[in-house]
């Protein structure tokens, strides 16, 4: 391993990044808004088949590769297939997590916002009726600059973390975040679901509706549980490379999956019944989670406002760190990509591309209020670009990942990483069906799905 690469410090550490990296708005603040939009419950199996059937397998292969190369996506391609276009795939795998962290960091610097506004207890007046709540949101996404100044300094945040390399930035980061998260969230799921009006938002979650299930939610919904994995994009791949030889692939990748879908799950019930409770219309789209918190925060004020403000202060700033662990992972990529390959400093490839996610980001941001009428592909910059790249770019990443350890890399190489040269017993015994899943299920499932999107 290149000396001066840096590695994570143990198992623990590990899968806490590697959790951090998957664990953030994708569970909080996009899964429920695409169930919203899809459907429900049926939307929510689909996302279930994939996590469970496509994701794991994907994970796998993603980590496979880069625990074997100890490189970043291009470096670790260029090794094992020197003199390939399969080089280009590294390309495209700095290109997406970028694309997705200028809109990500749009909405990161609307849970700044609202980390600020529970600072000033701003939740916890029951005289503020659902519609205000709505009305404050809508006034402040579509105003111009507030927003673009909070995208600025979530990205800035990002920055400087990443710039402080792997130990002492980012596992120092997410080690604490995570589990304090998962304990404010099962906390909201419990109130919520007690809330009057909530059991139509629980029947939403749990009896599907199969006629929801078109071709374009098969695709979301597949599209939403990579989003959530961070797969497809090398970031899984990136942080392998940071394992130590002797790390049990398959561990790390069962927990990180297991937990990142519990989240969302649970998200999902803190959420939803909170949105049939207050009257929301579940498909309203990106802002359906800073529209309905507050709400949730309100209903808590009327009895304890004491309560609601620090559940309130709480919760937003975990949510800020949750998007703040994701979003550092996606920079991550391409900055292990500058430094590997073009030999550039840590500081002056962040700098670099933290200029381009900047001004991506303040179309996106703008998309919402002065740009709203811009359009491609029929839609709004912000939409575009969440679109291509969770719906085409992270899907053909991930297909070409699966496709690559499947098919192109030699399957006693891929035996050896995956039980770490036959002493991992349990690995070895499961290894023909984790071969399979990567070899055949999932390459012919995405495209399938894929597919279905087109004819469907
Ligand atoms: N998985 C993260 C979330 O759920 C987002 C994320 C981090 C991501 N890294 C990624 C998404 C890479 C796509 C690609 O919020």
């Amino acid at each position: 391993m290149a000396k001066d690469r840096g590695s994570f410090n143990s198992r623990f550490t590990a899968i806490m990044a590697m959790a951090g990296s998957a664990i953030g708005l994708g569970n909080i603040w996009r899964f429920p808004y695409m169930v919203g939009q899809n459907g429900g419950a049926a939307f929510i199996l689909v996302y279930l088949f994939s996590a469970i059937f496509l994701c794991i397998p994907i994970f796998l292969a993603e980590s496979i590769i880069g625990k074997r190369t100890h490189l970043s996506t291009f470096g670790a391609m260029e090794k094992l297939a020197p003199g390939t276009r399969w080089k280009w795939l590294g390309f495209l795998t700095v290109f997406t997590p970028l694309i997705i962290l200028s809109y990500y960091s749009v909405v990161g610097g609307w849970s700044i916002e609202y980390f600020l506004k529970s600072l000033t207890l701003s939740f916890s007046d029951p005289a503020v009726s659902m519609e205000e709540h709505s009305a404050v949101f809508g006034g402040f996404i579509s105003s111009p600059w507030r927003p673009l100044v909070l995208h600025t300094v979530f990205l800035l945040i990002n920055a400087v973390v990443v710039i402080f390399g792997v130990r002492g930035g980012i596992e120092r980061f997410t080690k604490l975040t995570t589990p304090v998260l998962f304990i404010l969230i099962v906390l909201i799921m419990l109130y919520s679901v007690n809330l009057p009006g909530a059991s139509a938002g629980i029947d939403y979650l749990i009896h599907p509706d199969f006629s929801k299930i078109t071709g374009s939610a098969l695709l979301s919904a597949m599209g939403q549980a990579f989003f959530s994995l961070s797969l497809g994009v090398g970031c899984i791949l990136t942080y392998a490379s940071y394992l130590k030889s002797d790390e049990n692939l398959l561990a790390t990748g069962i927990f990180t999956s297991m937990f990142d879908l519990l989240f969302a799950i649970i998200a999902g019930f803190a959420i939803m019944p909170a949105v049939f409770a207050a009257g929301i219309e579940p498909g309203a789209g990106p802002g359906l989670i800073f529209e309905t918190l507050p709400y949730i925060f309100s209903t808590i004020g009327v009895d304890a406002p004491w309560l609601c403000n620090i559940v309130a202060i709480l919760f937003f700033l975990t949510i800020l760190f949750a998007a703040l662990t994701s979003s550092i992972s996606m920079l991550e990529v391409g900055v292990a990509y500058l430094v590997d390959q073009r030999k550039m400093s840590r500081a002056k490839a962040t700098a670099l591309l933290f200029a381009g996610c900047w001004i991506l980001g303040v179309l996106c941001s703008l998309s919402f209020g002065p740009l709203r009428d811009l359009h491609v592909f029929g839609m709004t910059v912000f939409d575009a670009c969440d679109h291509l790249t969770s719906d085409f770019l992270m899907t053909f990443g991930s297909l070409l990942f699966v496709f690559f350890v499947g098919w192109k890399m030699k399957r006693a190489e891929v035996r050896d990483e995956f039980t770490n040269c036959g002493t991992l017993r349990f690995n070895s015994r499961v290894f023909g069906v984790v071969y399979f899943f990567i070899r055949y299920v999932a390459p012919a499932a995405i495209i399938a799905i894929f597919l279905s999107n087109l004819l469907i």
